[in-house]
């Protein structure tokens, strides 16, 4: 069978331009209206997409008086979501720096179970600075000590989610052996963060363990990734720096021994699509009037870990000496190297930087017809920058809308995307092995 297109869609907002929840066409519902997101899901799965994707910061950031903050907790909206839909995969954010593991795996093992084995997870270590302060920590994690630990708690939780056999329930009403303790065991796990004894205190779940998402670009991030994910987003302004990521991704996971096809690349894609180019850009133009450059700085200096920068001009061109040194920088590393690298390149002023990350926030953005989406979408594809995208509509639900309605026929008709899901769990969808106990093998 060819290979096919993977899409996810990420929720986000109102949309993911900055300014989204300002225009008309974006949904009247609060964020905090499960039928919002309801209805989002459906859209996605009436669409044929993988999955969708719900993110999360453990702080609320300082921008909430211009910008939509504030909404419902993803492990919580997976499980609602999980009800209202049949088909479609299910991805949360989840923090490895400030969440105790066993408590994430059996959330995650509940919700695979819940949901028929269509659960993923998106494993993050928290690069917003200002989350340790609501987890008793005043100073932020340093970048290599987020990723340290987050290598022992994926030690820990794949652990848990091991620690039952799949065929331990016995449910035996006349034996009265309702499991058999040979095939349950604990983890005995004692590590320099963490010491956790198991087992998990719910069997196996349908995937045997959430489909591993992960997001980090950075050098550090990228070998993280090698070795444990499964599905990879990442944001790139451009193909080249996509294909050269991808080139390096898969050959480090090679060199692992993982097939190439186990590690899916799905770079973030945010297009405002019109019936004519005319139109969208039109309409492009509209979210940047309603930015506000107020909340452009804000998150601007929160990817270069609260440096300030509102001692620059607006209209003056920037050169990289604007800039903290990306490689030292403590929070979201490898999208400071996205940014500093555009201003290096293209030396923007100030409010044309933050009109490009208004857009997707650093994420590839379009203005075009659905025809070009599609083409933009097969040339990433075929040339070896993307397995799939992670689909970023700017305002929401309208542009999603668009996307399911005129961009997926197109994809189809052009043999790349599906016509019906192969199966009923998110490993289906993506062709992901289901992976084995380390504890038990399946014969029993
Ligand atoms: C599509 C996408 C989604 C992300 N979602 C989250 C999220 O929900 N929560 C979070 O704290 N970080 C999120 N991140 C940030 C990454 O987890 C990571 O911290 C960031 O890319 C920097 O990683 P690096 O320092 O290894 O380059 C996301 C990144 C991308 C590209």
């Amino acid at each position: 069978m060819s290979r096919k297109l993977h899409l996810n869609l990420f929720i986000h907002g109102r949309g993911h331009h900055e300014s989204a929840w300002r225009h008309a066409s974006a949904t009247p519902l609060a964020l905090t209206d499960i039928e919002y997101f309801r209805q989002l899901a459906r859209t996605a799965e009436a669409g044929l997409f993988d999955s969708i994707f719900l993110a999360d910061t453990l702080t609320l950031g300082d921008e909430i008086e211009h910008s939509a903050r504030g909404g419902l907790e993803p492990i919580t909206t997976l499980a609602a979501l999980a009800g209202a839909t049949s088909r479609i995969g299910l991805i949360a954010t989840a923090s490895t720096t400030y969440t105790e593991p066993f408590n994430l795996a059996r959330q995650f093992a509940s919700l695979d179970h819940i949901s028929g084995g269509r659960i993923g997870w998106n494993i993050v270590t928290s690069w917003i600075a200002g989350a340790g302060r609501n987890y008793g920590q005043d100073q932020q994690m340093g970048h290599a000590e987020r990723y340290a630990r987050a290598e022992e708690f994926l030690e820990v939780a794949t652990g848990l989610w091991d620690s039952w056999a799949d065929d331990a329930i016995l449910d035996d009403r006349r034996s009265g052996r309702f499991a058999d303790p040979a095939r349950i065991r604990s983890i005995n796990h004692m590590g320099a963060h963490y010491r956790v004894e198991g087992p998990l205190n719910l069997p196996r779940s349908p995937q045997g363990r959430p489909v591993f998402v992960q997001a980090g670009s950075s050098e550090t991030g990228r070998q993280f990734a090698a070795r444990h994910a499964e599905a990879v987003f990442t944001a790139h302004l451009e193909k080249f720096t996509a294909a050269e990521f991808y080139a390096d991704l898969k050959s480090q996971a090679a060199a692992l021994g993982r097939p190439s096809d186990q590690i899916l690349i799905l770079p973030g894609l945010s297009a405002v699509i019109g019936s004519t180019e005319e139109e969208a850009r039109r309409l492009w133009r509209e979210l940047n009037e309603l930015a506000d450059p107020r909340v452009g700085l804000a998150r601007l200096s929160s990817r270069f870990g609260g440096h300030d920068f509102s001692h620059l001009e607006l209209d003056r061109p920037l050169s990289v000496d604007d800039f903290p040194d990306p490689g030292q920088v403590q929070a979201a590393r490898s999208r400071a190297q996205v940014i500093t690298s555009l201003v290096a390149r293209e030396r923007p002023t100030l409010r044309a930087l933050l009109h490009s990350l208004a857009g997707a926030r650093g994420h590839f953005t379009m203005a075009g017809t659905p025809e070009q989406v599609a083409d933009l979408i097969e040339d990433w594809f075929r040339s070896g920058a993307a397995d799939g995208f992670n689909v970023m509509p700017p305002i929401l639900p309208a542009l999603l809308d668009v996307f399911v309605a005129e961009v997926i026929p197109i994809l189809q008709r052009r043999g790349l995307f599906r016509y019906e899901y192969e199966g009923h769990m998110l490993r289906s969808h993506y062709g992901l092995a289901r992976p084995g106990s380390r504890f038990f093998d399946h014969a029993g």
